[in-house]
């Protein structure tokens, strides 16, 4: 992320946050009153579907008022936030002190997310009927709905409250205590793997899901070169299914890791091959939108380097540059597509508020 960061500087391009529709992007100068914007681009404000604000709960790492600044910082007009909170947004009760918070605190629109399952236990519905109308869709982000019949409960339950299911896919028995991705890295270091299969076995599941109850289903933070191939496939057969990933996928792979806490985060950073698949499938199309799964923690949690870290890095202020620095400057996508996955498209398939 500091690559990136430092790279927006080589561009000599800087994020000046517009209006609550768009963002100025360019390299202009201030002349005494005036400000010459002749190489400046306009763009739709950013959308990200995926965001981590801590509030309530864990405001030692984050509140809806740093996050949103940060937000506002990187070229965010709307984050959607993740209910991995305390209490979890399971209900309208426990989603009123988030909701109130935000309309204190926040300076960009938030729109949160309700949780799948109550307490984001994995067992019982939350009551997703009640909360539709307030939130983007439902997840369970931090952890994978393990159940199967949990699952297809949800998303018959999402499809009749008119919303969608985003998953965060991760099948637990896979995982086995991993810190970075099972491949050359852990082995050189020593290191606990978390194999590939962790996530796509389960979006293969939710996949099948899927067309079995006609739900729209989004799968969060995509790493993996089956998981493309698996959603590819899903797709071509007209499933309802989107998919988004993370700019620390499309910039790092695991060949660039160190022992440092800033390189851990759920799903971990993959091999060199899963980063190509993923490049190929925002070229493709089959990658539709960019979020961050910014996630920050307390500088003392991310102190353990990649054994003993908490999960999770922020992004909001780095990812646009990030973002220019692995898919546009090596010609993947020109900035117009980086746009759409960065706004018209996560903000059309949650048919969020704004000009879609
Ligand atoms: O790295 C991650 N951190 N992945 C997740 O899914 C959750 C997140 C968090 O909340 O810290």
């Amino acid at each position: 992320m500091v690559a990136a960061a430092e790279n927006m500087q080589t561009f000599g391009w800087d994020l000046f946050p517009g209006n609550r529709d768009s963002v100025f992007l360019g390299s202009g100068s201030i002349a005494g009153d005036e400000l010459d914007i002749s190489s400046f681009v306009v763009l739709p404000g950013f959308v990200d579907v995926h965001v981590h604000l801590r509030e309530p709960g864990f405001s030692y790492k984050e509140t809806i008022s740093s996050g949103t600044l940060a937000a506002a910082h990187g070229g965010y007009s709307r984050v959607c936030a993740m209910p991995n909170l305390d209490p979890a947004p399971d209900s309208l009760q426990t989603l009123a002190p988030q909701l109130e918070r935000i309309r204190t605190d926040a300076v960009i629109d938030v729109t949160p997310y309700g949780a799948i399952t109550a307490h984001r236990g994995g067992r019982e519905l939350a009551d997703m009927e009640q909360l539709a109308p307030y939130v983007a869709g439902f997840s369970d982000d931090g952890s994978g709905v393990q159940d199967e019949r949990v699952m297809e409960r949800a998303m018959r339950e999402a499809k009749a409250a008119g919303r969608i299911l985003a998953a965060h896919c991760e099948d637990i028995t896979l995982v086995r205590g991993g810190c970075v991705h099972d491949g050359d890295f852990a082995r050189a270091h020593g290191l606990p793997g978390i194999s590939s299969a962790s996530e796509y076995a389960q979006i293969e599941r939710d996949l099948a899901l899927a067309k079995k109850t006609g739900a729209a289903y989004h799968v969060c933070h995509i790493s993996t070169a089956e998981s493309v191939a698996l959603i590819r496939s899903a797709k071509r057969a007209g499933a309802d299914v989107t998919c988004e990933t993370a700019p620390h996928y499309l910039y790092f792979c695991d060949e660039l890791l160190e022992d440092d806490g800033r390189f851990k985060m759920n799903p971990p950073i993959r091999s060199a091959g899963d980063r190509a698949a993923l490049l190929e499938g925002i070229a493709d199309g089959t990658i539709d939108m960019i979020a961050t799964d910014h996630a920050p923690h307390a500088a003392e949690e991310k102190a353990g380097g990649l054994r003993r870290s908490l999960m999770g890095v922020p992004g909001l202020e780095s990812a646009f540059a990030a973002c220019v620095t692995a898919l546009v400057e090596p010609g993947v996508i020109p900035l117009e597509r980086l746009a759409a996955l960065m706004s018209v498209n996560p903000s059309r398939r949650f048919s969020l508020p704004g000009r879609n």
